[in-house]
């Protein structure tokens, strides 16, 4: 069988191998760190045999609480942010037909999405909208403390039970978060909800293949098990008895180390395919949030091509020469659809008649990865045989696994996000949050 494939061969013109392979020794010191928990942030990586250790029956109450959420709802608001959000948003932008949502019927639930923003507005606009709608809600929150998927879990909750009562409310609400801890606990437990547990030692953005990603992801209709199953055979190609010329994480975490090292201090990740745009929003929190540290790491972006070629192409191509590329690229796409021949051929497009219109996308790829080259933008490709949850799961764990060796090669902890709280301390302390006093006035005084 085919699997994910790491091409480093559009970098070599900037970096040697020779200095890629200078990592081998740390690659396996760090390989050892993460298996036996011997590196900073040890208490976080339990991501690392999740695929293995998800038994037959955590997929089944998974399924089965799907199922009902399936059978009774319209619509499902997966209510998360940051991990809590990215992976079941990005496997489920990544299967769904584009234009799902504009069907008059729907096989399955559509999946909205709330508590990722504060916008006023959106949270108006989604009430408005299911007002008259059979709905449901997936509340998700490891800690169960944060601020804006608690405001949307609020509105939502209280539209619900003024919708069907409190007593049906219950049934169609679902919360994921911590054992113990956390006001989302408190409030699930006193409620009576149906809740799924986030493993203390799964982080955020690591948690995809918890119920935090697997729920929403069931309940869009998607298959689970392929992913888990993508993730835990990917596990085995990048373990710690994969030599370092044959590990596709360790490859990539030292390629791009050597690459920082030598001033291309961005990477962006970039699709030429519409459905990938959230693969690539889940990549920027996984890598922007692991290694942006300790005044170090490579800034993450994220581009969708050809779109993008028309706007940041300009500043890829030509821009400061301080970026290099990740492509991740789908061998065959699932429809195939021809170009048709036109008569008089005003547009001039005939040259392209009876051409798959893939065939096309593959050239504007091929074409842009020798212009970024030649332009000063080293490339590197991971290749997907087809856009599924098998090899979706193959492309999170390579990417879960790249991270925590890259991370160690940065010499970061690449298991904590202590930046992430800044913003939070400012807006309690605006907002006047009890416990806040302090800082409310200290900041009232920076304001004046
Ligand atoms: O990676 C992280 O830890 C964060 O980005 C969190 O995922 C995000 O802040 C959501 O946190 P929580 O699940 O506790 O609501």
């Amino acid at each position: 069988m085919n699997n994910i494939k790491l091409d480093l061969k559009g970098i070599l013109s900037f970096v040697s191998q020779e200095e890629i392979n200078a990592w081998e020794n740390k690659s396996k010191q760090y390989m050892e760190y993460l298996h036996k928990g011997t590196g900073a942030g040890n208490d976080y990586i339990g991501w690392l045999n999740l695929p293995a250790e998800i038994s037959d029956h955590d997929f089944d109450k998974i399924e089965s609480v799907a199922q009902t959420l399936r059978s009774e709802c319209d619509y499902v608001i997966s209510i998360g942010i940051g991990g809590s959000y990215l992976g079941a948003r990005a496997v489920i932008e990544a299967m769904s037909n584009s234009f799902e949502a504009y069907y008059p019927t729907h096989k399955n639930p559509i999946i909205l999405f709330a508590g990722h923003n504060i916008g006023e507005d959106y949270l108006s606009e989604m009430l408005s909208f299911l007002k008259d709608k059979r709905f449901g809600i997936i509340n998700i929150s490891k800690s169960g403390t944060t601020t804006e998927p608690a405001i949307a879990f609020r509105l939502l909750k209280e539209l619900l039970e003024k919708n069907v009562g409190k007593a049906k409310a219950k049934e169609l609400i679902v919360a994921i978060t911590d054992e113990k801890k956390g006001a989302l606990r408190t409030l699930a437990d006193s409620e009576g909800y149906q809740t799924f547990i986030i493993p203390d030692n799964v982080g955020g953005r690591f948690s995809v293949l918890t119920p935090v990603g697997l729920l929403p992801i069931a309940v869009a209709g998607f298959n689970i098990k392929e992913l888990v199953k993508g993730a835990k055979d990917m596990s085995g190609f990048v373990g710690e008895d994969v030599d370092f010329a044959h590990n596709m994480s360790a490859q990539y975490a030292a390629a791009r180390n050597t690459l920082y090292q030598n001033g291309k201090k961005i990477e962006i990740l970039g699709n030429f395919h519409p459905k990938l745009h959230y693969i690539g929003e889940w990549w920027k929190q996984l890598f922007g949030e692991s290694e942006g540290k300790d005044h170090k790491g490579i800034f993450n972006a994220a581009v969708d091509f050809t779109t993008d070629l028309h706007s940041m192409g300009q500043w890829i191509q030509e821009g400061e020469r301080n970026i290099f590329e990740t492509i991740i690229s789908i061998e065959t796409p699932d429809n195939e659809l021809h170009i048709p021949t036109d008569e008089q051929n005003l547009d001039g497009l005939n040259y392209l008649s009876g051409k798959r219109v893939d065939e096309v996308n593959k050239m504007a790829e091929l074409g842009t990865q020798m212009a970024h080259i030649d332009g000063g933008v080293p490339n590197i490709k991971v290749s997907l045989p087809q856009l599924n949850e098998y090899y979706i799961g193959q492309l999170f764990y390579f990417f879960e696994k790249a991270v925590g060796l890259s991370g160690y090669m940065l010499e970061v902890n690449p298991f904590n996000q202590p930046g992430v709280e800044a913003y939070k301390g400012n807006m309690f302390a605006l907002l006047e949050k009890p416990g806040y006093e302090k800082e409310t006035e200290e900041i009232k005084k920076k304001l004046q």
